[in-house]
Parts: structure tokens; C-alpha cells; sequence
């Protein structure tokens, strides 16, 4: 994936059920995530049809994944298996040996697709989150 491919992709995202949205997905801030992992996000195509997309990074210790999501016509074909699979390939060349990603916990859909994919639920886990500005809840 590249910046250039953001109107497609966000697109893509913003009709799939499942992919929650936020300021941290605007133009500016997906590029600089781009340009934060190199190589390790993707797109996949039908031609001039973007199919399928996925966010992938690190920290450096961890990887995270985000934002899967095939086009409802192309699902089933094995095109989020593969985006998926390039995502955990591509945090292996770095040296990065394990990945985690959230899923909204009402999306049964996707937890029994990453389940399907060799993905383990965490159960011993929970969310929690604060924003760094003051005064925003
Ligand atoms: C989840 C999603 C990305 C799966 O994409 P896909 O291209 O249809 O998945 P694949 O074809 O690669 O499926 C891989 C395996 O998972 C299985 N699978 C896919 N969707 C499934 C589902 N809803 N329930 C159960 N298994 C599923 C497939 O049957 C396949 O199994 P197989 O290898 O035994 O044949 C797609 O349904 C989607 O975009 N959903 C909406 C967005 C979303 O919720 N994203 C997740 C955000 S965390």
C-alpha cells in the first residue's frame, strides 16, 4: 500500500462492516504511518478494482495489524488469507516474531475468519485506552 492508493482504500473501508474508523485514519495520519513501516501494509486488486486492503506495523518489539477488509463481491477467494499471511511474512523479515490486532468484539464474522486463518483469541486480555490531549474523553 501506498498514500496513493488512500482514496480506494479508504473507500473500501469506509463500506465494510467491522472497520472502525477514527481521526487516526484521516490522509495525513495514514501516511505517516506508511512512511513509520515501510513494505508492510497491502493492497490487493482485480485489475483497476482495488479488492482488498490491510494496515501492518511494528514498534519494534510487537507487530500490529489493522483494517482488513475485502470487498464483500471477492470474499471467500482466499484474498484476506493472503493479505494476512503477507502482513505476518513481511514482520518475520524484520524480526518481529508475533502480531496482535482488535477486532470489535460484536464481529463474529472476522474473529471466526483470524481463528480460521491460525490467529489464537486472547481471553486474558482486555483494551484500554486514554487520549493523550487533555479534555478529550
Ligand atoms: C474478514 C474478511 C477480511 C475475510 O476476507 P476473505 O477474503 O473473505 O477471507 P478468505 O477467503 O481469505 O478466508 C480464509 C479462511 O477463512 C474462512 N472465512 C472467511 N470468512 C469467514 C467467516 N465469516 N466465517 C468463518 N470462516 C470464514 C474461509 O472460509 C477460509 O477458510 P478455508 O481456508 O478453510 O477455506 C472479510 O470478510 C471482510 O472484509 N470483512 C469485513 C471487514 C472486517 O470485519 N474486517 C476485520 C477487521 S478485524
Amino acid at each position: 500500500m501506498t498514500i496513493h492508493d488512500y482514496d480506494a482504500v479508504l473507500a473500501l473501508w469506509q463500506s465494510a462492516d467491522g472497520v472502525g474508523l477514527s481521526d487516526a485514519d484521516s490522509r495525513e495520519a495514514i501516511g505517516r504511518y506508511l512512511v513509520r513501516n515501510p513494505g508492510l501494509s497491502f493492497t490487493a486488486w482485480d485489475g483497476d478494482l482495488l479488492v482488498g486492503a490491510v494496515l501492518c506495523g511494528h514498534d519494534g518489539r510487537r507487530g500490529y495489524v489493522h483494517h482488513l477488509a475485502v470487498r464483500p463481491s471477492h470474499r471467500r477467494q482466499g484474498i484476506g488469507k493472503a493479505l494476512a499471511t503477507r502482513c505476518l511474512g513481511a514482520l518475520a523479515a524484520e524480526g518481529i516474531d508475533k502480531c496482535h490486532l482488535f477486532v470489535f468484539a460484536v464481529n463474529a464474522d472476522a474473529i471466526a475468519f483470524w481463528k480460521r486463518v491460525g490467529w489464537s483469541q486472547r481471553v486474558d486480555l482486555v483494551v484500554m485506552s486514554q487520549y493523550t490531549v487533555d479534555g478529550r474523553q
